[in-house]
């Protein structure tokens, strides 16, 4: 059976490619595609691979809870999509919600969907998924692996593409500021600082950058162990945790904004430990669209759902 979605915030970035990802398989369709502004356009007029007769509406709560659906992803701003699941709760609560915002990742009743690092078997057969954050992906990605080795905070350097600010217009995607520039922003307390600090169980520091491309990530970790260490115990650890894992590249080098961007999964490398052994580096380069926000989203849904879980990601 095709899994019915719905999909609310269509025409956004993230929404882009959640549309052409799962036009990519066989076993899921979105059913329904939400935007207030592109209302009545076919969604073909922004993603070629959806269904021809597919068109944008403007779905509320009560249409997307009314709907014939078996999932709903909530591809909206931070802090809307409280109405949306409000009425699902009330009138559909089996449906599984896939939320990209960061309104429940603190939220003991949603499932924090990483599976690289917090594994599948908390998300199997969850309904309530919240996606986690595209830094705080490329940084937990960097960080699990030695989390126990750390003594105080990890340090995650992020710089980002324009497009993580979103589609509405704020300085953070104003091209023209970008230009020529590099933008530091929320240098205490950013979102994800705090989302990588409570998953992780030990503290983290974040500060976020914004730069003139338009889609990609790195995160450049540093930390300081507690006791000496190898170079290779560390890599080892690395291989340990992702070498089998599908969308996860390990390289020897280091990796660039260019290796993640546009790549479905994430790329780890660039790992470094001080001659004295007390310090460590990793870097996590992924594409913010797609391993940090759609390409997770689909894994997650497709893990709850019990369908394989890199259908068209690979
Ligand atoms: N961009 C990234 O790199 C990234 C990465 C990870 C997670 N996320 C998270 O994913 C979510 C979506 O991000 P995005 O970059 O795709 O945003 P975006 O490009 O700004 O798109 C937002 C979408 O939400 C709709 N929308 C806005 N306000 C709404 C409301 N009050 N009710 C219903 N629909 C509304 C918009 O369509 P209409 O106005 O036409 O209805 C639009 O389709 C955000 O929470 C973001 O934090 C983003």
């Amino acid at each position: 059976m095709t899994v019915r979605i719905g999909l609310v915030g269509a025409r956004g970035h993230t929404g882009r490619h959640l549309l052409r990802l799962i036009a990519g398989r066989s076993d899921m369709q979105v059913v329904c595609a939400g935007s207030r502004e592109f209302a009545g356009q076919p969604v073909t007029s922004l993603a070629p691979e959806a269904e021809p007769e597919l068109m944008f509406e403007a779905l509320t709560p009560d249409d997307v809870a009314g709907r014939t659906l078996d999932a709903v992803i909530l591809a909206l701003p931070n802090g809307a999509a409280a109405p949306y699941v409000a009425a699902i709760e009330a009138q559909a609560p089996g449906m599984v919600i896939v939320d990209l915002s960061a309104d429940y990742r603190f939220d003991e009743n949603w499932v924090y969907g990483l599976p690289e690092i917090y594994g599948r078997g908390r998300i199997t057969h969850a309904r309530r998924i919240a996606n986690p954050g595209c830094y705080a992906t490329a940084g937990q990605l960097a960080v699990a692996p030695v989390r126990d080795l750390i003594a105080g905070a990890a340090h995650v350097f992020g710089v980002s593409g324009y497009s993580g600010a979103g589609t509405t217009p704020s300085r953070k995607n104003d091209t023209e500021a970008l230009s020529g520039n590099l933008m530091p922003y929320a240098l205490t307390g950013h979102l994800h600082e705090g989302e990588m600090t409570r998953h992780l169980g030990i503290p983290v520091a974040f500060t976020p950058h914004v730069a003139a491309f338009f889609q990609g990530l790195t995160a450049t970790v540093q930390f300081e162990f507690s006791g000496p260490q190898s170079l290779e115990a560390i890599t080892e650890r690395y291989h340990t945790a992702y070498g089998d894992e599908p969308l996860v590249r390990l390289t020897d080098t280091i990796p660039e904004i260019r290796d993640g961007a546009h790549f479905n999964g994430a790329v780890l490398g660039g790992f470094a430990v001080s001659k004295e052994g007390l310090r460590g580096v990793a870097v996590c380069a992924l594409d913010n669209l797609l391993k940090g926000a759609a390409v997770q989203a689909v894994q997650n849904l497709a893990i709850a759902l019990g369908r394989p879980e890199f259908d068209g990601l690979t």
